[in-house]
């Protein structure tokens, strides 16, 4: 099948990545020029395990290249995905601008039947307005259907995910598109779901809504372990062995973030909203991740009495492992949280300083430090804030001897009790 992508970001370009690999010809189409030529050069703008390699070999092979015309692309291929961004507006809501803008551009350069496909995360109806957006600025005379085929990639896991998905979702308005878009998935051998492109949307929004709710549902369970002395971590490995519940996304700790959760939570609360329902779980979902932040910094307060003049030693900066993303993430506002109250910073990310910066400064009160085991000199206390399965290795007898006070606080519950406590430290997870 030959495909183009229509925006290179992160979800087009493991997907273009993914695509080449399994045989298909992709050309990667980006609006930005400077991505584009790093891209020709084998240059990646992103972290991805294993994404490099895909990019190495399949541009080799010629099966995937990158352009910024979106002309070129289009002429070319049969199947065009949208993978633009759809950020957030200030109301919670979605701004599809780059979706209409797309979807403009593609009206003017069909020549013949096309397969346009959105796989940005979009709110339910936007493939009827790219399909209406399409017909009106082709003056009616375009052929093409609008399939909703939405991204469930996880940052960190996204090749594999996508290689490996535990469902293909395909949303049409007609039968003449479906076959293509099963032998774009043939390679990968997932179950596929065909639906209506309402239905595919929904899917989407209603998945990460409901992940995210499972979080919120640990971290309030948290609270009521600390309050009784039981362990969160224990009570959710008994409720997880449950089929029905599934032990993942159940991990306590300081809430979700991330470019996904936050923002398809606000657009669903907003789109539920539009259609005149108020979807008060979801909303409660937001209050206890942001409460979940606060709670964790009143503890630090409180075990160090005042925060003020306090060096901490923040192990990771990053939204979760395996990225180098720190989008919303919770490690960065806990950091700009602990400036606010007057404590000064070392912090270490094994991938995400260098992104880190723009949105805490390396200053007086924020130093970053090259190596983990560095960090918690002359700290009053390390606190993990990224689940990173390194920072299990963190040299305790080291960390005991240079920091001023021994005391860990375990953001994500990364560490054993027993081990650290036996090294001199008081130590505090969350819910445990
Ligand atoms: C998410 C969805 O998983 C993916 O399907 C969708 O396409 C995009 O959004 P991602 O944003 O990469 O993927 O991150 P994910 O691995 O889902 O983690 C999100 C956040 O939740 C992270 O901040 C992570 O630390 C946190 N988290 C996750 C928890 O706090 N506890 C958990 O048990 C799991």
């Amino acid at each position: 099948m030959t495909i183009s992508i229509i925006g290179t970001g992160y979800v087009g370009l493991v997907t273009g990545a993914c695509f080449a690999e399994a045989g298909h010809t992709v050309i990667c189409v980006d609006c930005d020029a400077s991505k584009v030529a790093t891209l020709q050069k084998g240059g990646v703008p992103i972290y991805e395990p294993g994404l490099e390699e895909l990019l190495v070999r399949n541009t080799a092979s010629g099966r995937l290249r990158f352009t910024t015309s979106t002309e070129e692309g289009v002429a070319n291929s049969q199947v065009i995905f949208i993978a633009v961004p759809t950020p957030s507006l200030a109301d919670g809501g979605v701004d599809l601008s780059f979706i209409e803008g797309v979807a403009r551009e593609i009206a003017g350069c069909l020549t013949g039947y096309r397969i346009v496909v959105d796989k940005s995360t979009v709110p339910v109806k936007t493939a009827e307005k790219v399909a209406e957006t399409i017909k009106r600025y082709s003056k009616g005379k375009a052929d093409f259907d609008v399939v909703s085929n939405p991204e469930f990639l996880r940052e960190g896991f996204a090749v594999e995910d996508l290689q490996h998905p535990d469902r293909v979702v395909i949303g049409v308005s007609s039968e003449r598109p479906v076959a293509a878009m099963r032998e774009i998935y043939a390679p990968f051998q997932a179950p596929i779901i065909v639906t209506d492109t309402n239905s595919a949307e929904l899917i989407k929004h209603a998945s990460n809504s409901f992940l995210a709710l499972k979080i919120s549902y640990a971290n309030a369970l948290s609270i009521v372990c600390e309050a009784t002395g039981a362990n969160v971590q224990e009570v959710v490995r008994g409720m997880g062995m449950d089929e029905r519940i599934g032990n993942r996304f159940l991990n306590a700790g300081l809430g979700f973030g991330g470019s996904c959760f936050p923002k398809d939570l606000s657009a669903f609360i907003r789109i539920s909203e539009e259609l005149g329902y108020d979807f008060r779980l979801l909303k409660e979902v937001q209050h206890i991740n942001s409460d979940q932040m606060a709670r964790f910094v009143r503890k630090l307060a409180s075990i160090l009495w005042v925060l003020k003049y306090k060096r901490i030693g923040v192990l990771g900066l990053a939204f979760k492992q395996n990225t180098d993303d720190v989008r919303m993430s919770p490690a960065i506002e806990l950091c700009q949280r602990l400036i606010q109250q007057g404590a000064t910073l070392r912090v270490y990310d094994p991938q995400a300083m260098e992104k880190a910066k723009a949105l805490l400064p390396e200053n007086d009160k924020t130093t970053y430090v090259a190596h983990m085991d560095d960090v918690p000199a002359g700290c009053d206390a390390l606190v993990i804030a990224t689940e990173w399965p390194q920072f299990t290795k963190l040299d305790l007898v080291r960390a005991r001897e240079e920091m001023r006070t021994p005391i860990i606080l375990d953001g994500r519950n990364l560490l054993e009790r027993p081990s650290v406590e036996s090294h001199g430290f008081l130590y505090h997870g969350v819910g445990r």
